[in-house]
């Protein structure tokens, strides 16, 4: 399944009216279809020559939801974050990543208290549900290889405003809006302005480009 494709699927899935378990389960199955394309390996040489964290959309600015591509240098990390209870899939393309999943216990404030549930080695070609509910919103996602790693994210809804979870004092976390996903991220590369990338993305009919969030 190449990326157009994908994107005509979400389209028409969002269109029928599922319950969130199905709407989940149906968006699995497609992201590791489009997960087996030949051009996201193309992709991945084209991203580690970069040499910087970077993400891509590869869904088209109109699209009412996103798919993302990340690359992680070695030992990069996400801050914890949640997604808004929007239903999506993480898959890793490449590398080998670690997901630690939270729960939200007490809030006082902007503060709260969060209890990791479960950790989870995403190797490459299998995926992870996000589902609405406090127990599968949150997670940190790190690149525990030697190597770069790529995940893609793909969401039902347009992921614009979640939040992150800061180490406070111990054990409290402070949380803070964010009204772009994983902005806080670009911390650990370049200015975040300053990339403009285009990749080459191969599809059916012919090459895409791809913008950087
Ligand atoms: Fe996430």
């Amino acid at each position: 399944m190449d990326i157009q494709s994908l994107r005509r699927e979400i389209h028409s899935l969002k269109m029928q009216g599922l319950a969130s378990a199905t709407l989940a389960s149906r968006l699995h199955d497609l992201v590791h279809a489009f997960m087996l394309h030949p051009s996201l390996a193309q992709l991945m040489p084209e991203l580690q020559s970069k040499g910087l964290y970077q993400r891509y959309r590869l869904s088209d600015p109109r699209d009412d939801f996103h798919i993302i591509l990340v690359a992680w240098a070695p030992g990069q990390t996400s801050p914890i974050h949640d997604h808004h209870d929007i239903i999506g899939a993480v898959a890793t393309l490449q590398g080998q990543v670690i997901e630690t999943r939270f729960r939200r216990d007490i809030s006082m404030g902007p503060l709260c208290k969060l209890e990791p549930t479960a950790q989870y080695e995403l190797s490459p070609l299998s995926v992870s549900q996000i589902l609405p509910g406090k127990e599968m919103q949150l997670h940190q996602m790190t690149n525990a290889g030697q190597q770069w790693a790529a995940t893609l994210h793909v969401y039902l809804e347009r992921l614009e405003q979640f939040q992150i979870y800061r180490p406070w004092v111990k054990p409290w976390y402070m949380v803070r809006p964010q009204t772009l996903w994983f902005d806080e991220d670009t911390q650990y590369s370049e200015p975040y302005n300053q990339v403009v990338a285009t990749l080459p993305f191969g599809n059916a009919k012919g090459e895409r480009e791809v913008s950087r969030l």
